[in-house]
């Protein structure tokens, strides 16, 4: 198996980093345009292969897209971070023309590839990807959803005071700060309904600290997070590498599900060999329908910036 990561940022090479370390491929190409940066972090990579046990052979390129050659799949984190004080969707200017150049490139060589977006804004980007390579829906997945389901899943475990890792919670809708949607009602702490074991106002803490998570990280670091959003790509590349049919809420085309068309966003999907395989169509109620239709809307207005831009 071959992955490339484009963009060797730190989210990108935290999620190459994912991928080495849990030898999800033999062969790992990280690309950056910047020259000699995606080589000097393919090679600081490398010399922690003894340390960490990998057998996973990384190399880095500038901008030599041939060296990215028969991907299997290939992880986008190209473009700029957000700043304190931004959101994602300001960054769609400079972003949209970076993402649509390496999508291009990226199929010139690796027709095949399952493509993992993870550039800001990500629902737009997806979009973009999807609407200017023309390829099969099932092959372009962004990532956003995974991300903010594991941020959810961090802040209902400190609310109960327990593993993060025996709750349960998707977040879907789209990657904004005021598009995504905690589904607190489905959320499980081991089967057992959260909703039962916190009350009403932690639990509406626990959804606006989730939706601004990647905001209070930009707060405090200066810049966008990458620990949690490159091991999101990475858990995304898993499932897809090693088929393992997993569901996670994933941004991809839809066709009528949710009530909604001609867009990307995040819902349950599960995750395998060809891509996104199957859409879990959540019966929601009445107050997460209203929410979704309205995540959608705002996804749908920056998507229409596409329109008067020349990408
Ligand atoms: C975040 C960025 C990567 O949520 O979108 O941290």
């Amino acid at each position: 198996m071959k992955v490339t990561v484009v963009g060797a940022g730190a989210v990108g090479a935290t999620c190459a980093d994912n991928i080495a370390r849990k030898e999800l491929c033999e062969e790992l190409v990280l690309l950056d345009i910047k020259e000699g940066f995606a080589e000097g972090k393919a090679m600081d990579m490398m010399q922690t292969a003894t340390l960490l046990g990998f057998d996973t052979k990384i190399s880095g390129s500038t901008n030599d897209y041939s060296k990215t050659a028969g991907s299997d799949v290939v992880v986008i984190t190209s473009g700029i971070p957000r700043k304190p004080g931004m959101t994602r969707e300001e960054l769609i200017g400079i972003n949209a023309g970076i993402v649509k150049g390496v999508t291009e490139n990226i199929l010139k060589y690796s027709p095949n590839a399952v493509i993992v977006v993870i550039s800001n804004p990500m629902d737009t980007m997806t979009y973009l990807a999807l609407k200017s390579s023309g390829v099969d829906k099932h092959k372009i997945i962004g990532m956003g959803g995974t991300l903010d389901s594991s941020r959810f899943k961090f802040y209902l475990s400190q609310a109960l005071q327990c593993s993060p890792n025996d709750v349960h919670g998707l977040v879907i809708g789209g990657h904004g700060d005021t598009t995504m949607i905690p589904l607190t009602r489905f959320a499980t702490l081991n089967s057992f309904p959260i909703s039962n074991l916190l009350d009403e106002e932690t639990l509406k803490k626990v959804a606006a600290d989730t939706m601004v998570g990647g905001a209070t990280l930009t707060g405090l670091l200066g810049t966008s997070a990458w620990y949690a959003p490159g091991a999101a790509g990475a858990a995304v590349v898993e499932s897809i590498i090693r088929d393992e049919k997993k569901v996670m809420t994933c941004c991809v085309a839809l066709d009528g599900e949710y009530g909604q068309k001609d867009i990307c966003l995040g819902v349950p999907v599960v995750l395998g060999k060809n891509g996104w395989e199957k859409i879990i169509d959540f019966n929601l109620n009445d107050e997460e329908k209203a929410a979704f239709s309205k995540s959608a809307d705002a996804v749908r207005n920056m998507n229409a910036v596409l329109d008067t831009m020349t990408v």
